[in-house]
């Protein structure tokens, strides 16, 4: 069968009767939410209650893979845990490419109680789309229905998934996809407007995400994804795509405050002035958590993609910036923070 062969159009839906677990998750909703979009290595505790707290709506975890939940691969459990008291609702999503291996990792998964499962079916990353997981099922449709199906079907907890708008630019079925998935029971989709080819290259066409949300027969919320980077952005494209929800992922990077943001202006009233010494405040805080979390070393590695973020829009700050990551201990970024804290005002 030719790849770009619109092939999927014939097929006849059965529309499946399945017990009715449906509303589940919407219950746990806003009208309109802003979530943080699930980012591997970025996502994880720490920094999901710091975005929490800065008023992200829903949560979901980095990817987990499915395949590696069977094996009791330690890093994967320990990408499960959450903090009950204050990050729900919340969702953990898994990634694979088979229906033995996906439902036992949502019967894993459901074990530590999250409020949803969320089926990764966007990553474009080869080593992960290559082996038909993530947005490489987006080549074999029936095959994504079909495992999704299974996942709903063995889930005790409502599932959502997030995919893109298809496999590449002959290729984006997803205003089909989208009935196909609500009709076995998805509660609700996150598309982020690329298409796996595009990896994320071009800008993110959000105009098949309206579609998917016009679509009269789609009842189930529908959250749009990709290039939100301001709060003005969240609340035009909510008006303009009427979606119910906005993932954020990239923009959120050491800049939680976008949540804030994002929630003034969907309430019309003026944003908040993050001052210096809270930024530095909140660095501190994610490094300390991440140093609990994953060990001294780790957090300084993975802090270095934060500090552009925490401390952007300063002016002459890129010196200190170059000190934050070739530092080598925590003493060390402490007193650099303290020095951002003295020398820098808005
Ligand atoms: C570093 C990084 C890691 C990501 N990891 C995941 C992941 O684990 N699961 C997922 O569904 N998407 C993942 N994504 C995709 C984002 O959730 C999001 O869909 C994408 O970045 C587009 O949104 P944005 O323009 O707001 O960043 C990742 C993106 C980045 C940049």
């Amino acid at each position: 069968m030719m790849q770009n062969e619109i092939w999927w159009l014939p097929i006849k839906r059965k529309v499946v009767s399945l017990p009715k677990k449906t509303e589940l998750l919407r219950n746990k909703l806003k009208s309109f939410s802003v979530i943080l979009s699930p980012m591997e290595a970025v996502t994880n505790q720490p920094f999901r209650k710091i975005c929490k707290k800065y008023g992200a709506d829903v949560l979901i975890t980095e990817f987990v893979s499915s395949d590696a939940l069977l094996q009791e691969v330690e890093a994967s459990k320990k990408k499960l845990l959450f903090d009950p008291e204050c990050e729900r609702p919340i969702g953990i999503q898994i990634f694979g490419n088979n229906e033995q291996s996906l439902v036992a990792a949502t019967e894993i998964a459901a074990g530590y109680e999250p409020d949803f499962i969320d089926i990764n079916w966007g990553c474009p990353v080869k080593k992960i789309a290559g082996k038909g997981c993530g947005s490489g099922i987006m080549n074999d449709v029936p095959k994504m229905i079909r495992l999704t199906e299974a996942v709903v079907k063995h889930s005790p907890l409502p599932v959502s998934v997030k995919t893109r708008l298809g496999y590449d630019e002959s290729n984006k079925p997803i205003v089909y996809v989208a009935e196909a998935l609500q009709d076995v029971g998805v509660e609700a989709i996150s598309i982020h407007g690329r298409t796996r080819s595009q990896m994320y290259k071009g800008l993110a066409d959000w105009s098949l995400i309206g579609e998917v949300k016009a679509n009269p027969r789609m009842h189930i919320p529908v959250f749009g994804n990709g290039d939100i980077d301001s709060a003005e952005k969240v609340v035009e494209y909510k008006e303009r795509y009427g979606v119910d929800g906005i993932l954020i992922g990239r923009a959120a990077m050491g800049n939680p405050f976008i949540f804030l943001h994002s929630q003034q202006a969907l309430k019309g009233e003026p944003q908040s002035v993050i001052s210096v010494g809270e930024r530095v405040d909140v660095c501190l805080q994610h490094l300390e958590a991440l140093r609990q979390w994953r060990g001294e070393r780790a957090a300084l590695l993975e802090m270095r993609k934060f500090y552009s973020g925490y401390f952007y829009g300063m002016s002459n700050f890129k010196p200190y910036r170059i000190r934050l990551v070739i530092a080598t201990s925590y003493d060390e970024i402490y007193e650099i923070l303290e020095n951002v804290r003295q020398n820098f005002h808005l």
